[in-house]
């Protein structure tokens, strides 16, 4: 992910699957989904100043956020057993847009996800939190789908965004996860022995964040600011 989400090119490799006509609203739909990131962004940010002004503390550590390409969206589709086109994407995905938050402390995860749901024009579609309940091979995160208002020249959107919320450790896991099982060229499944040194690497990091977090709540009542 990252902070630039500029719009897919028509040129995209497999966007010939897409009649020029779906291709213009499928761009259309793309800047939608755009500015809705824009929006959970500046919530978000938000949440972490007004955080700074009341307790002098900023749970978020930074933002990430990108905008499914053309082609993932494709291939998504067809993955689901669903006709590629524009209608099928705004029913069947919840991941065209993608924000991801990373905290310094897993308290953290709930209270910004609180206040963000508590907002009026944030509504929860889908909540999973793999922090209380991590998956089999360790994997962490607080995933959370929302949808909030796009207001367009003429007309009012409700559009979904994908929110994963998750320590710096989460983040640290994840990542050379991902990059492990799918990037470098690798092809092959990752064996057994090496999958449970990635699930032993998830528990060490979740025993990181439980003693940070400690750490910090003690720091705090040392300076009196308990909460
Ligand atoms: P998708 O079809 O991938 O969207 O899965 P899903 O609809 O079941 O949603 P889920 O909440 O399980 O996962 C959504 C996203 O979370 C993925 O696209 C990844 O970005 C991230 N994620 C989920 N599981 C893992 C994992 O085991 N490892 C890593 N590195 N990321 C994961
Ligand atoms: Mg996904």
């Amino acid at each position: 992910m990252n902070d630039r989400h500029p719009l897919p090119s028509p040129d995209d490799e497999a966007s010939f699957k897409f009649s020029p006509d779906m291709m213009r609203d499928a761009l259309q739909e793309m800047q939608i989904y755009r500015a809705a990131i824009k929006e959970i962004t500046t919530k978000l940010e938000n949440l972490d100043g007004s955080f700074e002004v009341r307790f002098e503390y900023n749970p978020i550590h930074h933002i990430e956020s990108r905008l499914k390409s053309i082609p993932s969206i494709i291939k998504k589709l067809r993955r689901l057993g669903f006709e590629p086109n524009v209608e099928n994407m705004k029913k069947a995905l919840h991941d065209v847009a993608g924000v991801r938050v990373i905290c310094n402390y897993f308290d953290d995860l709930d209270k910004l996800a609180d206040m963000l749901l508590a907002q009026e024009d944030v509504k929860l579609i889908q909540r999973k939190d793999y922090h209380k309940n991590p998956k089999p091979n360790g994997y962490r995160s607080l995933h959370l789908v929302v949808s909030t208002p796009v207001y367009l020249a003429n007309e009012r959107r409700e559009v979904m965004v994908e929110i994963q919320i998750r320590t710096i450790a989460m983040d640290l896991w994840a990542s050379l996860e991902h990059q492990l099982r799918y990037k470098n060229g690798n092809d092959r499944p990752v064996p057994d022995d090496l999958s449970y040194r990635l699930f032993s690497c998830a528990k060490v990091l979740s025993e990181v964040d439980s003693e940070m977090q400690y750490i910090y709540d003690e720091i705090q009542k040392l300076n009196g600011r308990e909460e």
